[in-house]
């Protein structure tokens, strides 16, 4: 349990939502575990239909939190088969058969846009920023994003948005494929959760089997390509690459790669 993540039920839409407006809703251990609660929830709880992910405060979400970053890269490494949270709710989103729905209000960075993907519908404020600095941090990305983006927008869009970490606006998202509808910011909320209670009011099965064709067959390739980013991530973790940029962050000066090979 978090009181950074506010779990609600109303009429069939289970709706998680990102609490930690201060921090600009930056993910915790903690706050990858209740949602990937809420997933697992809502697949075994029948009154659940659908689950919407929004955010309170100025942003949808800043990514991990940067601090969590710098203390998992300098912990001893030691085995476990248990898995971690942000492993846990990476591969709920990747096998949900019940419809998954993003309201982004604001920032999405890092994970907040790499969660997307795998949400059936997405709904953006006009005012929504997309970016996905990882190697900007020296990291690599993850969430099976480095097969899904350029699938959905193509090796060079996706080669952009990755390598030069840019930020892109709702518009130029919903026009790439990454967002469904663009709502003006004041009415966002309120627009997305008619929209996953009209969908949490159609007949369930009809709904999971049409995700389930849309999907495709490649869960398992999207699974294995998690894995594979998340060797390559926790690596660069405990990098010295991922070491200087953190450090900048937090020193609020840019990073300088310049002395590392
Ligand atoms: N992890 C931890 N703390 C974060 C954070 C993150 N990912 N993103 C923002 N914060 C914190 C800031 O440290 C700051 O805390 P403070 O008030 O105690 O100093 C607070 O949230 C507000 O952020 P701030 O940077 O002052 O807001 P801003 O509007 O100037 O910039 C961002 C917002 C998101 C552009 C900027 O905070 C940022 O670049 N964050 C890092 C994003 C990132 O790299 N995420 C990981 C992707 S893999």
């Amino acid at each position: 349990m978090t009181e950074h993540v506010i779990v609600t039920l109303e009429d069939g839409v289970q709706a998680l939502t990102l609490n930690r407006p201060d921090k600009k809703n930056a993910l915790t251990p903690e706050m990858y575990a209740a949602l990937a609660d809420g997933i697992e929830r809502a697949e075994n709880d029948p009154q659940i239909r659908v689950t919407l992910f929004q955010a309170n405060g100025d942003a949808f979400t800043a990514g991990n939190d940067l601090a969590d970053f710098a203390k998992a890269g300098s912990a001893p490494v030691t085995q476990s088969n248990e898995k971690t949270p942000v492993a846990r709710f990476l591969e709920n989103l990747a096998t949900a058969e019940k419809p998954l729905i993003a309201s982004v209000n604001g920032l999405a960075v890092g994970v907040g846009v790499t969660m997307l993907l795998h949400c059936d519908l997405v709904y953006a404020g006009a005012s929504s920023t997309y970016q996905m600095p990882f190697v900007n941090l020296g990291l690599v990305p993850e969430a099976g994003s480095t097969m899904l983006l350029p699938r959905l927008v193509g090796l060079q869009k996706a080669a952009d948005l990755f390598l030069t970490g840019k930020k892109i606006g709702a518009e130029k998202a919903e026009t790439m494929g990454l967002v469904a509808e663009v709502f003006a910011d004041g009415d966002l909320r309120a627009e997305a959760m008619a929209r996953a209670k009209a969908l949490a009011s159609k007949a369930p099965n009809s709904v999971k089997i049409t995700k389930a064709l849309l999907k495709g067959d490649d869960r398992a390739a999207v699974l294995a390509q998690q894995r594979k980013e998340g060797e390559h991530f926790g690596a660069q973790l405990r990098s010295a690459e991922v070491k200087e940029a953190i450090s900048a962050f937090f020193e609020k000066r840019p990073a300088d790669f310049s002395k590392l090979s």
